[in-house]
């Protein structure tokens, strides 16, 4: 196998080793998928100034993310069945993230359930939560995140409603996938992915089946969200949710000013500049193009996390340097675990890191926690470009 240097690396290997159902649904935006490819393109438009004759020698990337240590500030983003895209994938990634340093984020969409990831680890991580019509099963899920001692709630603001993504459609998205003449064609090309499924017995969405009344079979994600998610969820019931939870709190999905300092006001401990990676509103800006706007709208109130386009350590160093204090990879690691299972996800930690340590270096930096606008060299227009 060639040396894997960088995240395209990984990408390759998961689009060849992973059930085409799986890897579409990772690779997908909404719609015309214009916001997904702009949240890549646009950091790439960002440049960075390259300064010498500094002394590089003992740097850190270490910082903190809502007060807790992280190697890097570079979480895991929650991402719905990741456990389909290798066998037990939520708990390889979650023991990837817990060897390297930096925080595991478990979807509510997951298919290891809790209670499956906080057996198989040792320290907390956090808990991504959709707010479903079902009072009970809501509370149960914050009660079992109680439990299992996850140190935050990420609670997603940005996906009452599923934005279109013609592939999962077309690809009849399933888990387990439906045993159709045109899966089985496909999965006999995936033979590693067939045995470690076969070796689990995690293969459909173990935080919902079992625990939601009603729900023993559930293996599409889109008729569940279609028919449970609550799209009345308002500051009202955002408030529930606090009080229910009582612990660190962020708020993901925010892409406006004014949402921002909504969110800050009333007492988000984090909010996450996100467009959830271009899958939900098909047209809205880059994450990266909103973050500065957002960061001056709430000041030092909250902490401001970015996720949505985070390919490598230069864009880490950017979205920092414009005001962040915190970031998450998705797609990134998902290809590490679609290619090689945990170790993919720990190489995929590993490429970032490196990156990010040398740019930052070349930049003239020793400290992560000092990088800033300056770094950068952003064209003219850029952040005014849409009114
Ligand atoms: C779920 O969060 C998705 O984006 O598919």
């Amino acid at each position: 196998m060639p040396a894997i240097t960088c995240i395209d690396d990984l990408k390759r290997l998961h689009e060849r080793r992973a059930p085409r159902m799986f890897f579409d649904y990772c690779e997908s935006g909404s719609w015309t998928e214009q916001t997904f490819r702009e949240n890549t393109t646009d950091f790439a438009d960002i440049r960075l100034r390259q300064k010498v004759a500094v002394n590089m020698e003992g740097r850190t990337t270490k910082s903190q993310m809502i007060g807790q240590d992280v190697a890097m500030p570079v979480a895991l983003a929650p991402v719905g069945m990741t456990g389909m895209q290798c066998a037990d994938g939520e708990i390889k990634a979650a023991r990837a993230a817990e060897k390297f340093g930096v925080p595991f984020t478990l979807s509510t969409m997951s298919i290891c359930s809790i209670e499956d990831v906080a057996e198989a680890t040792t320290k907390p991580f956090w808990f991504q939560l959709y707010v479903m019509r079902d009072k009970d099963f809501v509370a149960g899920m914050i009660e079992r995140a109680k439990k299992a001692k996850c140190s935050a709630l990420v609670l997603t603001l940005d996906l009452q409603i599923l934005g279109q993504r013609h592939k999962d459609l077309k690809n009849d998205l399933n888990a387990p996938p439906r045993l159709t003449l045109k899966n089985l064609l496909n999965l006999a090309t995936k033979p590693q992915w067939c045995l470690g499924m076969l070796g689990t017995k995690r293969r459909t969405f173990r935080n919902i089946v079992g625990h939601a009344k009603g729900v023993q079979n559930l293996n599409s994600l889109m008729s569940w969200t279609a028919e449970q998610f609550d799209p009345r969820l308002d500051w009202d019931k955002i408030r529930q949710i606090k009080d229910m939870w009582g612990g660190k709190l962020i708020l993901k999905g925010i892409l406006d000013a004014e949402d921002a300092r909504r969110a800050a006001d009333f007492g988000a401990d984090a909010i996450v500049v996100s467009n959830h990676g271009g899958r939900q509103l098909d047209g809205a800006l880059s994450s990266i193009r909103m973050l500065p706007e957002i960061v001056r709208a709430v000041g030092d109130k909250t902490e401001v996390h970015l996720d949505s386009g985070i390919r490598s350590g230069q864009d880490v160093l950017k979205a920092l340097a414009l005001g962040a204090k915190g970031t998450y990879i998705g797609r990134s690691y998902i290809y590490g675990l679609g290619a090689m299972g945990e170790k993919g996800v720990t190489k995929a930690l590993e490429v970032i890191h490196k990156e990010l340590d040398i740019s930052m270096a070349l930049c003239g930096e020793r400290d992560v926690n000092n990088l800033r606008r300056d770094n950068l060299l952003i064209p003219s227009g850029y952040f005014d470009a849409y009114h």
